[in-house]
């Protein structure tokens, strides 16, 4: 897809990869929407990209989306694109019963259940669209668990397995549907995760963009930038191995 004036809703759009990926989706002449949920982090975006639109927006809260998709039906007649980029990463240590579970249950929420809940909500829109195209932005840990942070490892595998399910279902209905699996990124997430003690040059999210619109452009399903075409190999041929060597340190140092 590189037809122009495609209407692009890319979920957690403020910063890292789904800024970078904004600013592809901007370069091709798409109206391009970004949300999250810190409206000034948003509008001081805005002040240094003016074409972009940005929409406060959580994921996680059902009415927020559903605000979302009626705007978004009401302003453009419905979206083509929708990016679900938005996530986090906690590090937890799973032996430790004080950990709180609630920021456990969150990153759940925001990970794996929104991209589900975002599609329902929008689903409407892609069928209506004739270029209509899912892009679900997982991890390469999707392949390889990072132990470090297991709920994180959970909510990606499950959005890779779950992108695998979807991909039949909605070609009867002529929506494309991509997954992106960064590597290490040099964004907030990778910077709050601390994961540069583990020898992993994180990739600029510029490079990452590039790497993700050649490989759209080109038609992918599965987009593997960098490490995670080594980690997609490694965890069929020795899943032991490569688990091993990215889990030298099982438990997280907290600051
Ligand atoms: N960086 C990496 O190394 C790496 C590697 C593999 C995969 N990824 C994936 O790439 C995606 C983007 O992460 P990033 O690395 O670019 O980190 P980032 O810069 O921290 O971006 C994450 C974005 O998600 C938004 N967000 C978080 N919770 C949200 C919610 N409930 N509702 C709406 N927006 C929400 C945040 O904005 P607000 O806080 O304003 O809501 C933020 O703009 C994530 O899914 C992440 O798992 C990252």
């Amino acid at each position: 897809m590189n037809k122009e004036n495609q209407i692009v809703l890319i979920t957690g759009g403020g910063s890292g990869i789904g800024l970078a990926l904004a600013r592809k989706f901007l370069s091709n002449g798409d109206t391009v929407i970004i949300t999250g949920r810190d409206l000034s982090k948003l509008e001081a975006v805005k002040s240094k990209l003016n074409k972009l639109l940005i929409f406060q927006s959580d994921v996680t809260d059902a009415a927020d989306v559903e605000k979302l998709a009626d705007q978004t039906q009401k302003k453009f007649g419905g979206i083509d694109v929708l990016v679900n980029n938005a996530g986090i990463m906690n590090l937890v240590d799973a032996g430790d019963e004080s950990n709180d579970l609630d920021k456990q249950l969150n990153e759940i929420e925001i990970n794996f259940n929104s991209p589900v809940r975002m599609l329902h909500y929008f689903l409407p829109q892609l069928k209506q669209s004739k270029n209509a195209v899912l892009i679900n932005v997982s991890s390469g840990l999707a392949y390889v668990p990072f132990a470090q942070s297991p709920v994180y490892s959970g909510t990606k595998s499950a959005l890779h397995f779950w992108t695998q399910s979807i991909r039949p279902q909605l070609k009867p209905h002529r929506i494309r549907v991509v997954e992106l699996l960064p590597p290490v990124v040099d964004t907030k997430l990778a910077h709050d995760a601390d994961l540069k003690d583990d020898n992993l040059t994180p990739m600029p999210p510029e490079k990452l963009a590039d790497i993700f619109w050649t490989d759209f452009l080109k038609g992918k399903e599965e987009i593997t930038p960098g490490l995670s075409k080594q980690l997609k190999l490694m965890s069929r041929l020795a899943p032991k191995f490569i688990f091993k060597q990215l889990n030298k340190q099982s438990i997280p140092t907290f600051n």
